[in-house]
């Protein structure tokens, strides 16, 4: 139990460090799968509150993550069909899954109120604090 809060402390202090220092990085959360379920739970952010703290699997950018496996770069939301909004001011998306033994336990999610700001760089930058966060989870 105290050590799922101190993982929760961290992952909320990976989340600060990531909105704060980078600029177009306005809301970053990391969701799991929730238990034996076919949906994704909200388990920590920087940002402002979202209502989508619970996403089925499939559903939104997230949900697609969550069965596709692959990093979903979402360069302008308005011109998906399959997505979840939390804010009007977000323009774009990224998701980055989270690997644990090469399975996918959940994902980095950033939403960026400048249009199109992600790049390879990002993606790359975002797999390897994943690939961090899983040695914490391990
Ligand atoms: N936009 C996401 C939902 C989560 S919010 O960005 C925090 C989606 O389409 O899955």
């Amino acid at each position: 139990e105290n050590e799922n809060l101190s993982v929760d402390h961290r992952l909320s202090q990976v989340c600060e460090v990531l909105k704060e220092n980078i600029p177009y990085y306005d809301w970053v959360g990391f969701y799991f799968k929730n238990g034996d379920k076919e949906e994704l739970k909200l388990r920590s952010f920087a940002g402002e509150p979202t209502d989508h703290t619970i996403i089925p699997f499939g559903k939104g950018i997230c949900g697609q993550v969550a069965v596709s496996n692959e990093n979903f770069v979402v360069p302008d939301v308005k011109a998906q069909t399959n997505y979840i909004a939390c804010s009007i001011n977000v323009k774009a998306e990224i998701v980055v899954p989270l690997f644990l033994n090469g399975e996918n336990i959940g994902q980095i999610d950033i939403d960026s109120h400048t249009p199109d700001p992600f790049s390879k760089e990002d993606e790359e930058f975002l797999q390897w604090v994943n690939e961090k966060v899983a040695e914490v989870l391990s």
